[in-house]
């Protein structure tokens, strides 16, 4: 017997909207309201904000708010209109592109609308049905519906595990000499969740013995690792073996927009076959300007970033001090790592932000194993020794707290009504 579409909908919100009742506006879409900086506003009170991808700092930089706002003066919101390969090129769309292309050590740069429409688009431009697409099991969500789209195989290895990685490879390699097709290896250049970089020096050896080209996801390394902020590639020492290098602008250049980078042969052929770009608007002038004058500021005040690790270096090894489990994290990108249970982690962030003005994500089961919470931190350029101060001593409050057993009693309600 046939259903109304929307059946399923009105009975089942998903894995998350099912949670909406008792987290929406609070844990899920909370709204934080003031400039973007360390401290900002949450539910009328000042919070220090540990969740912001700013990592440099520049969102609220007032040089980056001048040519945002004089390039918003001189070519409004609409300006260039169409896509790039119809009516929406400029020469300024070009020189970001080259600028992009000689910061990474590429020959070639391509302007992306979003990171996640772009590399869901670069992986399909990249592989047809012979080809096998190899990668991390823990991928971001872009690179998995990217390999979505894919016709022909593909294998996932076990997260930043080489062996895995090696052993899919072989299988890889048998199945591409029956297709007749390559091979692709997608990794992130540092995992947004936990902040391990991917292995990338490892999997550009196994190089020696395989045919693949490797494609990297850098949005959290660009600007915030390697001598000149070119991101994990450049940390490692492996840039050039990187064949498709991605970032986004929505991180350390606090903006939005993204590009890849590769030969310029690679970029020639993805520009005439992205479908994220030749059937989408250009990315819009104010964007492109905006990108420049970023981009200049990495390139020529490296005290950005060495601010950003100040704050890194803080707290990390404040946390570390004081006996917190931060796992193996080898970026800007801080978890801490405590035993809970769901009710319990909303009682303990509940606490942090009303009690303690400290405002950061929490992820719980599915995405980490049951009975873990990862209190998931960013810090950024702007963030201050006295907030690293104030957070730690915060963080032990609550570790006593969530060990006294203070947010089970406090969630045992929501923990009866979840079934938990
Ligand atoms: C690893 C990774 N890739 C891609 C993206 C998507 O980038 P964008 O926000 O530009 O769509 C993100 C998040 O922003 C990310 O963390």
């Amino acid at each position: 017997m046939m259903k109304d579409l929307f059946e399923k909908i009105y009975k089942d919100k998903g894995p998350l909207g099912k949670w909406a009742s008792q987290a929406e506006g609070y844990f899920v879409f909370p709204k934080l309201e003031g400039e973007i900086s360390n401290r900002m506003k949450f539910r009328g009170k000042e919070v220090i904000t540990w969740s912001i991808n700013d990592y440099l700092g520049l969102a609220n930089h007032p040089e980056v708010r001048k040519v945002d706002a004089e390039a918003g003066a001189q070519y409004g919101s609409a300006y260039p209109m169409g896509a790039r390969m119809m009516s929406g090129h400029t020469d300024l769309h070009e020189q970001l592109q080259n600028e992009l292309a000689e910061f990474v050590s590429k020959e070639a740069a391509y302007l992306l609308n979003f990171g996640y429409q772009g590399m869901v688009s670069t992986i399909d431009a990249l592989v047809s049905k012979d080809d096998i697409i190899v990668y991390d099991v823990d991928a971001h969500a872009c690179i998995i519906d990217g390999v979505r789209l894919h016709m022909g195989k593909r294998f996932t290895y076990k997260h930043n595990d080489v062996e895995s990685l090696e052993k899919n490879l072989e299988r890889a390699t048998k199945m591409a000499e029956h297709t007749g097709g390559g091979i692709l290896v997608i990794s992130e250049g540092v995992f947004g969740m936990r902040g391990e970089q991917g292995r990338l020096k490892e999997i550009v050896e196994l190089k020696k013995n395989f045919n693949f080209r490797l494609f990297v996801d850098d949005a959290h390394g660009f600007g915030t690792l390697g001598e000149t902020g070119a991101g994990a590639g450049e940390e490692q020492g492996v840039q050039d073996d990187i064949d498709v290098y991605f970032a986004t602008f929505a991180k350390a250049m606090a903006s939005t927009g993204a590009f890849i980078a590769a030969d310029q042969e690679i970029i020639d052929y993805l520009k005439y076959n992205l479908r994220s770009q030749m059937f989408a608007k250009s990315l819009q002038m104010q964007l492109v300007k905006g990108a420049l004058k970023r981009l200049d500021m990495l390139r020529t005040m490296p005290e950005l970033k060495a601010n950003l690790w100040t704050i890194v270096d803080a707290l990390q090894s404040g946390l570390k001090e004081r006996g917190f489990d931060i796992g193996t994290t080898q970026s800007c990108v801080t978890p801490v790592y405590l035993k809970g249970s769901i009710p319990e982690a909303m009682a303990l962030v509940k606490d942090l932000r009303e009690n303690y003005g400290i405002f950061c994500s929490i992820v719980v089961y599915p995405v980490i194993p049951k009975g873990l919470i990862l209190l998931r931190m960013i810090p950024t350029g702007s963030h201050t020794l006295e907030d690293v101060e104030v957070t730690l001593n915060a963080f032990s409050s609550i570790r006593e707290r969530l060990e006294n057993g203070t947010y089970k009693r406090l969630s045992a309600a929501v923990a009866a009504a979840m079934g938990e």
